[in-house]
């Protein structure tokens, strides 16, 4: 990674606002933004598709890494796509669905899944740094579980985005469901609870690693949110 580029590391549970708060951040810094968790999500769909049989591991990372993605790093428009015999399909919705959201954790638990992506994810990491798009600067945050600890311990910012489950929870019914009612808040905590609660057995994103900077979101709206991490990124730039 060249010295100039700018990385930075944002990992965090779900409905921490990691994904749209680091899209922003991106966006305000002019770098690039990827979601790890996007790569998770399209290689399960691949996955899914080619009729893999969840419950073997070896299987499933074999099939993972004949799946080249084709991931757009654009904070204004992020983008995932999967070349499938020949062809590019573009997942950057399919990944959203119930089915991939419901076995992404299997796949994601996969030791031999997880090096493979993390290696393609340096590769974009190292790429937005060295060959920034036209217009952008070089550099690039990355979002997901692991970021600050395994894919780019030595990043430039490292975040750890929290917010007090009650908060993360009506959030997500917000943003998925359009309210935060009691039936839509108990159908948000199976869906994201419970994934979380398996995911903590495969990436440690509860806790903030040595150097990684903690941003509670709990009391902050989506624009403070985005302020307190770039003001993370401006203090730590600047103390060099
Ligand atoms: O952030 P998300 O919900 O889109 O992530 C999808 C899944 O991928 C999530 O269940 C955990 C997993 N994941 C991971 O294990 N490591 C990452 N760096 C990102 C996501």
């Amino acid at each position: 990674v060249v010295s100039t580029a700018l990385v930075v590391a944002v990992d965090g549970p779900s409905g921490s606002g990691k994904s749209s708060v680091s899209r922003a951040a991106a966006a305000a810094l002019g770098v690039a933004f990827l979601d790890t968790g996007a790569m998770y999500r399209a290689v399960t769909w691949a996955v899914l598709e080619a009729g893999v049989d969840l419950s073997d591991a070896e299987a499933v990372a074999a099939h993972v890494r004949t799946v080249p993605l084709v991931v757009g790093t654009d904070p204004q428009a992020p983008t995932v796509a999967a070349v499938v015999e020949g062809a590019e399909v573009d997942l950057t919705e399919a990944v959203r669905t119930a089915r991939v959201t419901a076995n992404v954790s299997a796949v994601a638990a996969v030791p031999a899944v997880r090096q493979d992506l993390v290696l393609r994810q340096r590769t974009l990491i190292e790429a937005a740094c060295v060959a920034p798009e036209p217009g952008r600067e070089p550099g690039i945050v990355a979002e997901g579980r692991d970021i600050t600890t395994v894919v780019a311990p030595d990043a430039d910012v490292r975040v750890l985005l929290t917010a007090e489950e009650s908060v993360r929870l009506a959030r997500r019914a917000q943003q998925d469901l359009g309210t935060a009612d009691s039936e839509a808040l108990a159908a948000t905590r199976r869906g994201i609870v419970e994934r979380d609660r398996v995911d903590s057995r495969t990436t440690a994103f509860t806790t903030a690693a040595d150097g990684v900077v903690t941003v509670d979101s709990t009391a902050l709206d989506f624009d403070g949110t985005v302020a307190a991490v770039l003001d993370v990124v401006e203090r730590r730039v600047r103390a060099g």
